[in-house]
């Protein structure tokens, strides 16, 4: 979809005129059109008592000769056009309207004066991410979900503070795409290899990249990660990438870690057959560090970022690791593995360890689709949270509800540390009872972490949108890109 902002309605002739009104108010042009055509235009609204309401519509056909073929007004509640969300939503409903109606190019008027530069732009963002599609493996054309809407030609008159602020939406938009292609791909055509080479390409975007290799990790005693591997014919790999967006100060603000569990069987502990295709997003918490990465890059942040995401694929083999092994970590901490299926904390375990050491960061911040249990606590609206640092999940709740990512404060407390207690390692890898699943897993990562700031997400819920949303197509849901982008930004720009 690309965007042209003018200043000045021209060259409309022929065209889709497409009319946000949000109050009584009408905007400048569709007055002047109006006038032009005897009050056809308010007469229609008045025919149908048009009623300025969210998701209130009229599509008119206006007479020959005028300056646009058709108009298509939409009416937005002004009670619920205060937050960036709603008008992300608004913009995906138009997105929707469009497609319904197979519509290529329209002219995109809004009233200037109930919206302000961000709220425009967030506008703009919701119709671009409702546009996404995965259609790459459909051979017959027709049988794509296509997406009509090409161009959109915006009138403002502050276009250039328009244009401006877009492009930072539009950087978090191509994260989001990148996250949602890499979560939407199956497994066999994303390996640990392939994803690696997918983070490399974001060279181009300026980031500093490193790819480390399973010599690489053998030599860095990498033992946990090393054991969840071993079962698959495709080898692990780690991989660093980092920004400067100051190059004067020498501390590095945050470090992001993804767990990249690019096919997850179960290992020996292998799952149910039903529903295992489902585990090709095991990789959705590396997309999302990957696209968060490439957004900040493209917009040049000015904080110092970095990431660490640790690829495996966990596969049930004459080399695969067994229940009951003990595995050491890269901090000298031992693990018996009791189950197999719970190898995204062993990834973390040793990828939390090496970020922390590597970059020293002030804040770290993990992703991992990691417990089937956040869903049956919290289901699929939120990602589940768990922060050694009440301020900092005080302040990501906050920027969660702002942008429409939410985060649920989940306890990671030494109160059940004892849980994954074992009898002849340092700790286990799953908790003892059957409750508070989730929570086992962060405290099981919590002992990986040292004197920093941290906060895991658990995104198993939330990285898969099992139907259509508003800004979210059915599929990988792009979670996470816009939140940690506004944390960055509300901190550092
Ligand atoms: N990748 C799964 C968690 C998951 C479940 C992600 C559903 C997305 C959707 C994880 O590796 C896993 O298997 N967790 C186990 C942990 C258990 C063995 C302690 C689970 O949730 O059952
Ligand atoms: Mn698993
Ligand atoms: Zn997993």
């Amino acid at each position: 979809m690309k965007i042209n902002f003018n200043s000045k309605f021209s060259n409309d002739k022929g065209s889709l005129l497409f009319v946000c009104v949000k109050g009584k108010s009408l905007h400048k042009y569709l007055i002047d059109l109006d006038k032009k055509n005897s009050n056809y235009v308010s007469n229609a609204m008045k025919v149908v008592n048009f009623n300025y309401k969210e998701n209130n519509q009229l599509d008119l056909i206006l007479p020959k000769g005028s300056k646009a073929d058709r108009i298509i007004l939409v009416g937005i509640d002004e009670k619920n056009s205060s937050n960036d969300l709603d008008l992300g939503k608004l913009g995906s409903n138009i997105t929707s309207i469009l497609n319904t109606n197979k519509i290529k190019e329209i002219s995109l008027v809004l009233e200037e004066k109930s919206f302000n530069v961000t709220q425009i732009a967030m506008i703009l963002y919701g119709m671009s991410l409702n546009t996404y599609r995965f259609n790459k493996y459909f051979s017959d054309k027709k049988k794509i979900r296509a997406n009509f809407i090409e161009k959109i030609n915006l009138y403002c008159e502050n276009h250039n503070k328009i244009s401006k602020e877009w492009k930072r939406f539009n950087a978090i938009k191509e994260g989001v795409f990148l996250t949602r292609d890499l979560v939407s791909e199956p497994a066999n055509n994303l390996t640990p290899l392939l994803l690696s080479k997918e983070a490399i390409k974001l060279r181009k975007v300026g980031l500093k990249v490193e790819q480390l290799d399973e010599k690489k990790l053998k030599e860095l005693k990498m033992g946990a990660l090393l054991g969840v591997a071993q079962g698959s014919a495709n080898k692990p790999y780690v991989v660093t990438l980092e920004w400067r967006g100051n190059k004067t100060k020498k501390t590095m603000d945050y470090t992001f870690v993804g767990k990249g569990v690019t096919f997850d069987t179960g290992g020996i502990s292998i799952k149910p057959s039903g529903g295992m295709e489902e585990m090709k997003y095991d990789m959705g918490g590396s997309a999302v560090v990957l696209g968060l990465m490439k957004t900040l890059a493209l917009r040049k942040t000015k904080a110092n970022v970095s990431a660490v995401v640790g690829l495996v694929e966990n596969m049930p083999s004459g080399t695969a690791q067994r229940p009951g092994d003990v595995v050491k970590s890269m901090s000298g901490q031992t693990i018996e593995v009791i189950n197999t299926d719970a190898e995204g904390r062993l990834v973390l375990a040793d990828i939390l360890w090496y970020a922390q050491k590597k970059f020293k960061p002030n804040k770290i911040v993990d992703l991992a689709t990691l417990t089937g249990a956040i869903i049956v606590s919290i289901g699929q609206e939120k990602a589940g949270m768990f922060s050694n640092n009440a301020n900092f999940a005080d302040e990501v709740t906050k920027l969660g509800i702002k942008v429409g990512e939410e985060v649920w404060n989940m306890p990671v407390d030494d109160s059940y540390e004892k849980d994954i207690s074992s009898d002849i390692a340092d700790m286990k890898n799953v908790g003892s009872g059957r409750g508070a699943g989730s929570t086992a897993g962060a405290i099981f990562l919590k002992r990986f972490i040292k004197n920093t700031i941290w906060m895991h997400l658990d995104i198993a819920g939330v990285t898969w949108a099992k139907a259509d949303r508003p800004m979210t197509p059915k599929g990988g849901s792009g979670y996470g890109v816009r939140l940690l982008d506004e944390l960055v930004f509300s901190n550092f720009e």
